[in-house]
């Protein structure tokens, strides 16, 4: 299945001589000198890359939809170097927020939905009365929005609709000469997007599960709503941001499975029709054993990516990046949902739009 990239070729911008180089303080103060100047820059953040712009220059920041060809009606995160500069951008802060900010999950993987203040330009938000913040972890995130002294507009780093970069190569693979600069500040530590919680409203509601797992935040914010996300394969309107059903997708169809025996029958069918089958298997699913009279196949290529849910979510997307290139067809057997297994789940219910197979 193809990739949509609905604007890439509309608004088709400057090629780049794309540089990858690694963070060092003369490396990130080119970069800070690009934001500046009202260039684009991919910078490493602990749960995906990111591809940031200058977020009070609207010109700079719609150079990051052209780039990744993502459409206008999605709206970006901002990124903050200090946790006290959210009341410099949020309209008004509801007693959610405050709570949120001084739990200790931020800097970190957690993103607040908050009322925008008006400096914040339209296009970041999508036209949206509300903005997302998030004031990350990464040493060199920190030291880029410290030294640049900028708030960064970033989505993730991937051309629109593809599986978010982990790594400095992964952009590279997608943006290469459509931006000037990445900075490589090693894998993620985290390896999904982070947790976006709506604290504009009365009620906080979980937009998209991430690091900092619902069960810690009902732990402070018990009347927290945990807000259904997939809507029909089909849909089409991209009204609601966020809610876009098929994202974070490999480019070969991708299944999930909750049982061995589907499993291991679809993987015996797809190889009797002659597809190249990846398997991935992780965090007390049943093991590579159940596979092993398959394995002597060379179209198939089985991937254990560790036992626990955090290792789980550390290797995702590298493994979905390298089987996508190896196979014509990816299985997954699922995970149990708990903790950020949750946030595992929700990626790969995307990933599969949808496709569950009990
Ligand atoms: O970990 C992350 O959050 C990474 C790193 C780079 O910070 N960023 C990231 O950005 O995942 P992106 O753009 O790929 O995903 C952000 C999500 C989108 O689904 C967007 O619709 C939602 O956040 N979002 C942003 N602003 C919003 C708003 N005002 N209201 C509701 N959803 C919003
Ligand atoms: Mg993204």
């Amino acid at each position: 299945m193809p990739i949509e990239r609905p604007y890439a070729s509309r608004m088709m911008q400057t090629e780049f001589q794309t540089e990858l180089i690694e963070a060092s303080s003369a490396s990130i103060r080119r970069a800070a000198d690009l934001l500046h100047s009202g260039q684009v820059v991919a910078f490493p953040t602990e749960t995906v890359y990111g591809l940031g712009a200058n977020a009070l220059n609207a010109e700079a920041v719609a150079r990051i939809f052209a780039a990744k060809g993502r459409p206008a009606t999605d709206p970006l995160i901002v990124h903050l170097a200090r946790v006290d500069q959210i009341e410099e951008y949020a309209d008004v802060l509801t007693q959610s927020a405050r709570t949120l900010m001084k739990a200790g999950f931020m800097p970190g993987p957690l993103t607040l939905i908050v009322q925008a203040r008006e400096l914040i330009p339209e296009v970041v938000r999508a036209n949206q009365p509300t903005v997302g913040l998030r004031v990350p972890s990464h040493p060199v995130a920190h030291d880029l929005l410290t030294l640049s002294d900028l708030p960064i507009a970033a989505p993730s780093a991937n051309l629109f609709a593809h599986i978010s970069p982990t790594s400095a190569r992964h952009v590279y693979d997608d943006l290469q000469g459509r931006i000037p600069l990445i900075l490589d500040g090693g894998s993620s530590t985290i390896g999904l997007e982070s947790t976006i919680v709506d604290v504009s409203g009365h009620i906080p509601r979980l937009l998209r599960p991430g690091g900092v797992t619902v069960e810690q935040l009902r732990a402070v914010l018990p009347e927290i709503e945990v807000v259904e996300r997939f809507a029909a394969p089909d849909e089409s309107d991209l009204s609601a941001p966020g809610q876009l059903f098929r994202h974070y997708a490999p480019r070969v169809p991708l299944t999930l499975y909750e049982s061995d025996e589907r499993l291991i029958a679809d993987v015996g069918a797809a190889l009797n029709q002659g597809l190249r089958v990846g398997v991935v298997i992780g965090g007390g699913a049943g093991g590579i054993g159940s596979l092993s009279s398959l394995l002597s196949s060379s179209a198939l290529q089985v991937v254990e990516i560790g036992e626990d849910a955090t290792q789980v979510a550390v290797g995702l997307y590298k493994t979905l990046r390298q089987l996508e290139q190896t196979s014509d067809v990816i299985y997954v057997r699922t995970l149990d949902g708990s903790g950020i297994g949750a946030a595992i789940r929700d990626r790969l219910i995307r990933a599969a739009s949808g496709r569950i197979v009990r």
